[in-house]
């Protein structure tokens, strides 16, 4: 059982200055760059490869493989580009991460820009969370003032730009093609694929996008080496990661352990659902996820565990609702945020979560038929494969769940014609149950 939890990312969230370069430094910061500008730059990808760090940005797609994807010439200049668009509901560690640690993320880009042999790289940051672009701003600045940005670093001979880049506050812009698009100034809008951004990317040119825990990690693996890295997690989720543990819990935050971690054990370090409640169901990683319920409190959360169990790692966004929660309101919720994050460009989508709000509205005011249900599952069915991107896929992963774990919940509500939750006794929805 794991009791103890693995800081790494995290580790100087306390300290007052965490945020700053000098903070960061006396933590033993920028010593892995050090370390990386004497190393050839392919074996810093192979460290990674070796670590089997898998992307943190949802996918679990090995973070090294995709590296080694990039053409080994091209007459186009290289990108690295760290998705920091943070917006799936339930998500909250990678602005946490930036805003107490951004200069971990600074130095993962240098290092991993330096690893990919790219001269440009840019953070696309959720363009709401104003305190957080300013506080990577200064941590950019800072590294430029010390020399880790800009021409020649550290007398390597290696240059290297960063931009942070803001952007609108479109859900769509956190899916890579998306975001190339908006990156570029154009509406955000997934791409056709392929060609893979490792090919066509940023400006037509090879591009490298990794989420921001992703690249955070990487000063540790080059610092402490890959074995060090892979003695953490499970055989094929190798590592720690950040879990978000947000809703009816005594103690919200990040809690930071290896992959294979269970739910159960979080909350014990987490001190448990709030007092006097028991868990309902909750969501492995964010609403794009599958729900679970108390009988996987023992899934180990790692990639492989989730998925034979029924769900995805995701995000690890632990959304924990208790016995006061109406599932079909939740589900609702969920799925007017996809019906206006819909980017519109594809029918299955654009459509079908129009209907699902349209349907699930009727439902939770108990004017629901049994029908409803199968309409609702059929039009899942229409979306789930049939999306341009994982958008509409994800949209349908609250509604098919709910269903199929508290079917009866659904039909106790058209049977009596209304809600049976009393909204006012679920803190999530504000008091008023709105
Ligand atoms: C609708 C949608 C939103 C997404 N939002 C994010 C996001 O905010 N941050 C992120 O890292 N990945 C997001 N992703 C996943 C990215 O497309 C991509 O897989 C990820 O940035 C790759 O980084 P990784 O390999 O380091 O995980 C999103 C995907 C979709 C379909
Ligand atoms: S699945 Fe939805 S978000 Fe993705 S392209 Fe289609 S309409 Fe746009």
């Amino acid at each position: 059982m794991t009791t103890t939890l693995t800081p790494v990312l995290t580790r100087n969230w306390d300290q007052p200055d965490s945020f700053t370069r000098e903070g960061y430094e006396r933590a033993g910061g920028y010593r892995a760059l050090r370390k990386a500008l004497a190393m050839d730059p392919d074996a810093i990808v192979q460290a990674v490869k070796d670590s089997g760090l898998r992307g943190r940005g949802g996918a679990g797609f090995p973070t090294g493989m995709k590296w080694g994807f990039l053409p080994p010439s091209s007459p186009n200049p290289r990108y690295l580009v760290v998705n920091a668009d943070e917006s799936e509901p339930g998500t909250c560690k990678d602005i946490p991460l930036m805003m107490a640690n951004p200069h971990v993320l600074v130095e993962g880009v240098i290092i991993s820009s330096y690893a990919i042999r790219s001269n440009h790289a840019f953070i696309y940051v959720r363009g709401e969370v104003l305190h957080v672009i300013r506080r990577l701003q200064q941590a950019v600045a800072e590294a430029y003032e010390a020399g880790y940005l800009g021409k020649d670093i550290l007398g390597s001979g290696y240059d290297l730009e960063l931009v942070v880049h803001t952007g609108a506050g479109a859900y769509i812009c956190g899916e890579e093609t998306a975001l190339l698009d908006s990156l570029e100034g154009y509406r955000g809008q997934p791409r056709l694929k392929p060609p893979f951004p490792a090919v066509a990317g940023l400006y037509g040119g090879p591009t490298v996008i990794n989420n921001v825990e992703s690249i955070s990690s990487v000063p540790s693996i080059v610092a402490n080496g890959p074995d060090w890295f892979a003695s953490m997690g499970t055989e094929k989720s190798k590592g720690f990661g950040i879990f978000s543990l947000s809703g009816h819990v005594t103690r919200p935050g990040q809690y930071e352990a290896p992959l294979g971690v269970t739910l159960r054990e979080l909350l014990d370090m987490a001190g448990g659902i709030r007092a006097g409640h028991r868990l309902k169901f909750w969501t492995p990683g964010g609403s794009s996820t599958p729900i679970f319920t108390e009988e996987h409190l023992d899934v180990p959360l790692d990639f492989e565990s989730v998925g034979a169990a029924g769900s995805m790692l995701g995000t690890r966004a632990l959304q924990i609702f208790d016995e006061t929660t109406c599932v079909v309101r939740a589900v609702l919720r969920w799925s007017e945020f996809y019906a206006h994050e819909s980017c519109g460009k594809c029918t299955p989508c654009r459509e079908g979560t129009y209907w699902y709000k349209q349907m699930l509205k009727r439902l939770e005011a108990g004017q629901g038929t049994e029908e409803d249900l199968e309409t609702l599952l059929d039009l899942s069915d229409n979306i789930l494969g049939r999306a341009f991107c994982a958008l509409g896929d994800g949209a349908t992963s609250p509604v098919t769940s709910s269903i199929k774990r508290f079917r009866d919940e659904y039909v106790q509500h058209f049977e009596q014609g209304g809600c049976p939750f009393d909204p006012a006794a679920s803190t999530l929805w504000g008091g008023d149950g709105k």
